[in-house]
């Protein structure tokens, strides 16, 4: 029995399929490549050594989706396929609601369809919106302020009323805070497209050299030095809860929020301070405006997740960015894959013909 991995291609769920294929488990990996290219998933192959399924195929793609649950015995999903930025969010409200609600619709159907009940969400700590109380719990008011943390929140109410229709659905709602970091081979992480949206991805590119200097979005904040304080963890503590996750949804009924942090909140230029040590180099920034819809502060209460998953990040700062450094370092452009030779490939990489129609 497989392990269906949507999204399977991008920065988390990558890292992801890593400890999902240490752990043994057999998985198949769905992904449109919309934000992500086939080396990162080469590349999980080479760290593991292990070979997986991977379907070139849009989760609006109903057809080309049912193929994988026609093909396989998946016993589990672990929903990772979506838009998460939160900028783009604004300027494309429909698209976002399009792409991740219908995503997860044409998903659920197809659970449904086939038996398999077992779901992990990747939610988000946007869903709590800005104006909570530290350290936030699960049950802190929620309220997302940006069209792409209101995907996650529905997305979150509607597998919430799919449990209640049929109580035999196990789904576990994790929701991130900021994650950072990458694989320790330096073989895979963060490749942002684009100008980096995301304080870690920006410095990294400040210190590599790909961009000039980091503007820090604001100093008068109520926080220890003014900038704004975040609660940072490594991509693989995060993967790894996903398997405690897994092993949740296998054996209990029910739906279930997580919040996945360490419980801990750096500043921007505590953060800033740390990548220049584990780097060795200068960092240089400007202090600049506040960034609109930015809480000073945000970090994770993780009690819930540690008692009932069994589930602690392990992996301290400096560990997140001397990871982020190698794999910047030895990636400075990226994966660097052209688009195009996402058919040629040295590992069963299954599509359907209809699938290199689709257009989204
Ligand atoms: P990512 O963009 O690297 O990965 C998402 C993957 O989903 C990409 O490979 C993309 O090609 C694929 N995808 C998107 N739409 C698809 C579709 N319609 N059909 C098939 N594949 C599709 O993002 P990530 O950082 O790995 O995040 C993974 C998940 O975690 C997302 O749902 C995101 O919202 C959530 N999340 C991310 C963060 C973060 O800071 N990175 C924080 C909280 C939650
Ligand atoms: C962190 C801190 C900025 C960039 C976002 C999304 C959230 C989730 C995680 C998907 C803040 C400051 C940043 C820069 C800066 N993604 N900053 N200069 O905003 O906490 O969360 O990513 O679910 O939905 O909102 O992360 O990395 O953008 O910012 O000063 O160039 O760094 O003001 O204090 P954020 P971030």
């Amino acid at each position: 029995m497989a392990i269906l991995v949507t999204g399977g291609a991008g920065y988390i769920g990558s890292h992801t399929c890593v400890e999902l294929l240490n752990e043994g488990h057999e998985i198949i990996v769905v992904d449109n490549f919309s934000n992500s290219k086939l080396e990162s998933l080469k590349r999980v192959s080479e760290i593991t050594g292990k070979l997986f399924k991977i379907y070139n195929v849009d989760l609006l793609n109903q057809k080309g989706l049912e193929e994988v649950f026609s093909e396989n015995k998946i016993e589990a999903v672990i929903h990772f396929a979506g838009l998460k930025a939160v900028g783009e969010s604004v300027s494309i409200p429909l698209w976002y609601y399009h792409n991740n609600l219908t995503g997860t619709f044409i998903l659920c159907e197809l659970m449904k369809k086939y038996g398999v009940k077992n779901l992990v969400f990747s939610s988000s700590a946007t869903v709590y919106g800005s104006t909570n109380q530290v350290p936030i719990s699960e049950d802190a008011p929620i309220g997302a302020v940006n069209p792409y943390g209101r995907t996650k929140q529905m997305i979150e109410e509607i597998l919430r009323d799919l449990y209640i229709s049929d109580q035999t659905w196990s789904i576990a709602l994790l929701r991130y805070f900021n994650p950072i970091g990458a694989h320790e081979s330096g073989l895979i992480g963060e490749d942002p497209n684009g100008i980096p949206n995301n304080l870690m991805p920006y410095i990294s590119q400040v210190a590599v050299g790909k961009l000039q200097s980091l503007n820090v979005f604001g100093s008068d904040y109520s926080t220890k030095d003014g900038t704004g304080v975040r609660d940072y963890i490594h991509v693989v503590d995060l993967a790894k809860g996903h398997l405690k996750a897994l092993g949740k949804v296998q054996f209990s009924k029910g739906v279930d929020a997580y919040n996945l942090g360490t419980g801990k909140g750096y500043s921007v230029l505590e953060m800033v301070k740390a990548f220049e040590i584990a780097s060795g180099k200068k960092v240089s920034y400007t202090i600049t405006n506040r960034r609109p819809g930015d809480a000073a502060i945000c970090f994770a209460d993780a009690s819930k997740a540690k008692i009932e998953l069994g589930w602690v990040a392990a992996k301290g700062i400096h560990e997140m960015c001397e990871d982020t450094w190698r794999w910047q370092k030895n990636n400075p452009n990226g994966y660097e894959e052209e688009q195009d030779n996402l058919i040629e490939h040295n590992f069963p990489v299954l599509t359907s013909a209809a699938d290199f129609l689709v257009s989204n």
